[in-house]
């Protein structure tokens, strides 16, 4: 038995036995292909979100699976006590497409921050230099652990888990006389995203960004860009901070690098690599295998598919065709963001999250940032008739004066406890008598006499 097509089974283990920190829609999806998604009835829906900036060549991609199943045949993980072929091609293709000279593999975003805050406190500790701090952006967002819960300026995400880590300060995005304010003789790093993803799509002016890049080099200071969500071709260059004209001293990346296999990446320069020395920082995981050989199809895929035209030709299809709509709906107050990293912000007469009901109901993924904000992330492989299905949607949507209400169903997604219902208990018990006998170990060939 398998409760792969029950969604009533799926969600009563969900809220009986996973740890109730998400509000999911109700919904479960069991196959990909393309920009779609297939639920456990089989319905179909266009995937305008992507797994959030991850599923970046889309669901079921061939080169992509073709490359991990490749590598799970041959070698899924070994540890880094040893040289890794696929960690190795990655980072040397990383490093060619940016400005960095060294990588270090993780894997996650949160993992490629902390990362990045250790090696800039780590440089100027072994440089002898009394300098620690880091400066952050509000409204950021890099992370839930408790380094880049700290570095995230938005404190709901850390009021609950206080005392948080000491030597972080925060300024007001896009303000630069706050950034030089705010540095002091102790200031180690400034880190910022470019477009701030969890917080509305806001992204940075480039005025802004190349003047902290010049406060930065003036004063010895990192600039550390947090590109776990805009990094790998989501903005319509490799790298966003491409699209700015600076080069930062560390960049991070996840999310969009393995297409859905996890796996993060600091990237940095050779004078920044000095500040982790030998067994200063590792991973068990990252770096193995079978997510490299995940990154490297992501990699390739861009040259071989154009990839990067496809951002941007679809991007300016929806940009055009959203500003449209803008101009018909008084209720759409903005527009933002680059490449195919999109927020749509409306005003208080639409709720974001009834908003992306609606659209769940009529076959479109989306997510919600607070009230007002849709944002878009949808796979770098969709068509554009498919981006301009979505715009049409939307629009009809709009126009039956759409009110925002959240879908009262919602609320059933609350955590109620442990419950063992005969349905759950007959997935692990009933098994056939046979099976219940321990399975014969397979043969090994070359077993040591
Ligand atoms: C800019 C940014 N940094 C860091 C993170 C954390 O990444 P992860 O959830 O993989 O730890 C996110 C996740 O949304 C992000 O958008």
């Amino acid at each position: 038995m398998s409760i792969e097509n029950d969604f009533a089974l799926i969600s009563d283990f969900d809220k009986n036995y996973c740890l109730q920190v998400f509000a999911p829609l109700p919904v479960a999806f069991t196959k990909g292909k393309g920009s779609y998604l297939y639920d456990t009835e089989g319905n179909k829906y266009l995937d305008m979100i992507g797994g959030i900036a991850v599923n970046s060549l889309g669901h079921g991609n061939p080169k992509l699976v073709g490359a991990i199943s490749k590598q799970a045949r041959n070698l899924i993980h070994c540890s880094n006590y040893y040289y890794i072929p696929q960690r190795s091609e990655l980072a040397y293709r990383l490093c060619r497409a940016s400005f960095a000279d060294k990588a270090f593999f993780c894997n996650s975003g949160a993992e490629a921050n902390e990362a990045a805050l250790k090696i800039a406190r780590g440089y100027f500790h072994y440089k002898g230099e009394d300098k620690y701090e880091i400066i952050t952006a509000e409204k950021s967002f890099h992370g839930r652990t408790f380094g880049t819960m700290t570095a995230t300026g938005q404190e709901k995400f850390s009021k609950p888990f206080a005392p948080v880590v000491p030597g972080f300060k925060y300024v007001p995005f896009n303000d630069i006389d706050a950034v030089k304010a705010a540095v002091g003789p102790h200031t180690a790093a400034i880190m910022l995203e470019l477009i701030q993803g969890e917080s509305g799509v806001n992204p940075a002016d480039a005025e802004y960004i190349q003047a902290v890049k010049k406060l930065c080099t003036e004063k010895g200071i990192l600039l550390i860009i947090d590109e776990v969500q805009t990094g790998v071709g989501r903005t319509g260059k490799m790298f966003c901070y491409q699209n700015y004209g600076i080069t930062p001293d560390i960049m991070t990346l996840a999310k969009g690098l393995g297409g859905g296999v996890p796996i993060g990446a600091m990237l940095c320069t050779d004078e920044v690599a000095k500040g982790f020395q030998v067994g200063d920082h590792g991973s068990t995981f990252g770096g193995n295998p079978l997510a490299c050989a995940a990154g490297i199809a992501v990699m390739e895929y861009f040259g071989e598919a154009n990839l990067l035209d496809n951002v941007n030709l679809v991007s300016a299809a929806l940009f055009e065709k959203l500003n449209k709509l803008k101009s018909k709906y008084g209720c759409i107050k903005a527009v933002r963001g680059m490449g195919l990293l999109i927020g749509i912000e409306f005003d208080e007469t639409v709720i974001a999250s009834g908003l992306r009901e609606e659209l769940f109901r009529n076959g479109f993924l989306v997510s919600a940032i607070g009230k007002s904000v849709i944002r878009i992330a949808p796979p770098l492989i969709i068509t554009k008739a498919q981006a301009l299905s979505f715009v049409r949607a939307l629009d009809s949507i709009l126009s039956t004066r759409m009110g925002g209400k959240p879908n009262p169903i919602l609320n059933a997604f609350k955590n109620i406890g442990r419950k063992e219902t005969p349905a759950m208990k007959a997935l692990v018990e009933e098994k056939p008598a046979e099976e219940t006998k321990p399975a014969a170990l397979p043969e090994h060939e070359d077993e040591l006499e």
